[in-house]
C-alpha cells in the first residue's frame, strides 16, 4: 500500500498526437516529460498560454488519455480508465457548466447522475443531492429547476455539486471560472477553497489566469509548449517572475 494513497502522481508523462492524414502523418508531443504530484487536500495550479498542453495533461489526470510515455497513478493504481473501474473516484469541472449539465434534465437529476453510475439510487441519492446543493450554496428548491433558469454562477455551482457528489479523491478544474464575470469568479474560487478544506480532495486547477491560480493553489506549475517551465509554492511564486514567459502570462491575465 502506498504511504499516501490519495496522491496523484505523474512521472515522465508525455502525450503524442498525430496530425494529418495517414499518408502524411506527423507527430508532435503536446506534453513532454511532466512530473507532477498532488496530495489529498492540496491544489496544484497549472498555468500556460493557450496550446501549452494544459487540457491534454488534464485528460491524462482524468484517465481519459493514456500517456505515450511515463506513468499516471491515483494512489498506486494507473489512472487510465479508472473512471470505468471505480465510478466517482475522480471528477472534472469544466469551463462551461453547460458541458456537464444536460439542458433537458433538472439540476437535481444532473447532480444525481454520477451517483447512479456509482450505484447509489432512490432516497439515498435524493438526500445526497439536497446536501450537495447546500454545500455549494444553492437552495434545495433549485433541484427541480432546469439549467437555463439559473445564472452562470449558479450553474457553475451546480456543476461543482455534480463533481463532488460521489466524494471523488481528485477533481480537475479546467478553466472553471474563465467564462464567469470577475465578481462571480471570486465567489467560485472561495467556494472551491472551502469545499476542499471540508472534503480533502486533491485538485488540479487549470487556468490561463495566473492570479486565479495563485489564489486557490498550494503549488503553481507553469507549462510552456508541453514542458514544465517553472514550479513554485504559490506563496513564493513571484520569485519566478524573473522568467519572461511567466511575466508575459501575468501581463495577459491583467495583473500588471
Ligand atoms: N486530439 C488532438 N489531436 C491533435 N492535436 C491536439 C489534440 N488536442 C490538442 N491538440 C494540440 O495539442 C496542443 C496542446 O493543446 P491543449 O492541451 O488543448 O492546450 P491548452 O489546454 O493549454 O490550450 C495544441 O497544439 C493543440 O492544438
Ligand atoms: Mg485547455
Amino acid at each position: 500500500m502506498n504511504a499516501t494513497p490519495h496522491a496523484v502522481t505523474l512521472e515522465g508523462v508525455s502525450v503524442r498526437y498525430g496530425r494529418g492524414m495517414a499518408w502524411s502523418r506527423s507527430w508532435f508531443d503536446a506534453v513532454r516529460q511532466v512530473d507532477l504530484r498532488i496530495d489529498a487536500g492540496q491544489t496544484v495550479g497549472l498555468v500556460g498560454e493557450s496550446g501549452s498542453g494544459k487540457s491534454t495533461l488534464a485528460k491524462v489526470c482524468l484517465g481519459l488519455l493514456r500517456p505515450s510515455e511515463g506513468t499516471a497513478r491515483l494512489g498506486d493504481e494507473a489512472i487510465y480508465g479508472i473512471g470505468r473501474r471505480h465510478p466517482g473516484s475522480l471528477a472534472a469541472v469544466l469551463q462551461h457548466p453547460e458541458w456537464s449539465l444536460n439542458p433537458k434534465l433538472s439540476i437535481g437529476r444532473s447532480i444525481a447522475e454520477p451517483l447512479g453510475v456509482a450505484g447509489v439510487h432512490g432516497e439515498q441519492a435524493a438526500a445526497r443531492v439536497t446536501q450537495m446543493l447546500d454545500h455549494v450554496g444553492l437552495n434545495a428548491a433549485y433541484a427541480t429547476r432546469l439549467p437555463h433558469e439559473l445564472s452562470g454562477g449558479q450553474r457553475q455551482r451546480a456543476s461543482i455539486a455534480r463533481a463532488l457528489v460521489t466524494m471523488p479523491r481528485f477533481i480537475v478544474f479546467d478553466e472553471a471560472v474563465s467564462a464567469l464575470d470577475v465578481s462571480i469568479q471570486a465567489q467560485i474560487l472561495n467556494l472551491v477553497k472551502t469545499l476542499q478544506q471540508e472534503f480533502r480532495f486533491a485538485a488540479l486547477f487549470i487556468s490561463h489566469d495566473l492570479g486565479a491560480v495563485r489564489y486557490v493553489s498550494h503549488e503553481v506549475v507553469v507549462l510552456r509548449q508541453g514542458t514544465v517551465q517553472e514550479r513554485a509554492p504559490a506563496r513564493s511564486f513571484y520569485a519566478a517572475m524573473a522568467n519572461p514567459y511567466v511575466r508575459q502570462l501575468q501581463t495577459d491575465s491583467g495583473l500588471l
